[in-house]
């Protein structure tokens, strides 16, 4: 059973790989920041405070993430193993997949330089209706403005801003940057150049992984 982390800093590519690598090996994606947009859709008051951090660039509360977490891992879809993206983001998470008796088989970081992603993530734009991803210049839709998938309006992410980029990297140096001693000290550790384009991200990953 394949059970991977996708971490790096925003804007990386941990999205876009884990979706790659979920449609080859037939595993879902876990994505924290896709399932706190769900929250958020639904209109909640919960999803107004999640909203509400997530546009100041800070983390959501550990307990809500690592129960969204614990929730998807055990239910049937996942069976095959998973891909987690954007989760764990500190070390109080790490320890929390451990408690949860989740042993990874590789944690892959993917690494970009901070100026190189606040400029990178002006270009995205993401699915209203079913959160897929694109970046208008290095994977554009087909359909300006429209997504592939589900023909849904594409529009940019309310924390994509520099100003709230730069705050989601600040926080990501203080908090997620020891998560990667953590998994090298555990010997799981591969780390992926992302900036190389998407097919030569993907191929290096897929070196590591098949050999
Ligand atoms: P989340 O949605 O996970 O955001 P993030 O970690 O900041 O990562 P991104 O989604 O911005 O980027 P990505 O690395 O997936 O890159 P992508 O593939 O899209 O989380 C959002 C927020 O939710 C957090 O700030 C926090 O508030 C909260 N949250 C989430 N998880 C949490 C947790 N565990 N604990 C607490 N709070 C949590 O690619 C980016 C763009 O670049 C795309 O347009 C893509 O097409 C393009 N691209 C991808 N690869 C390349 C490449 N190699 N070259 C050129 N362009 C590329």
């Amino acid at each position: 059973m394949m059970k991977l982390i996708m971490f790096g800093p925003p804007g990386a590519g941990k999205g876009t790989q884990a979706d790659i690598l979920g449609r080859r090996y037939g595993i879902k994606k876990i994505s924290t920041g896709d399932a706190l947009r769900d929250v958020i859709r639904s209109g909640s008051e919960l999803g107004e405070q999640v909203k509400d951090l997530m546009d100041q660039g800070k983390f959501v509360p550990d307990e809500i993430v690592t129960e969204i977490i614990r929730d998807r891992v055990s239910s049937p879809d996942c069976a095959n193993g998973f891909i987690l993206d954007g989760f764990p983001r500190n070390l109080a998470q790490a320890e929390a997949l451990v408690d949860m008796g989740i042993k990874v088989n590789k944690a892959l970081l993917i690494d970009v330089p901070d100026e190189v992603l606040v400029d990178r993530v002006q270009g995205r734009v993401m699915c209203d209706k079913c959160g897929a991803s694109y970046h208008l210049k290095n994977n554009p839709p087909a359909v300006e403005g429209v997504g592939d998938k589900c023909g849904g309006h594409l529009e940019a992410r309310s924390d994509d801003r520099p100003e709230t980029v730069r705050a989601r990297l600040k926080v990501y140096h203080e908090l997620t940057d020891p998560v990667v001693d953590f998994y090298r000290n555990r010997g799981v550790l591969s780390e992926i150049d992302g900036t190389a384009s998407i097919e030569n991200a993907t191929a290096e990953i897929l070196k590591i992984l098949e050999g």
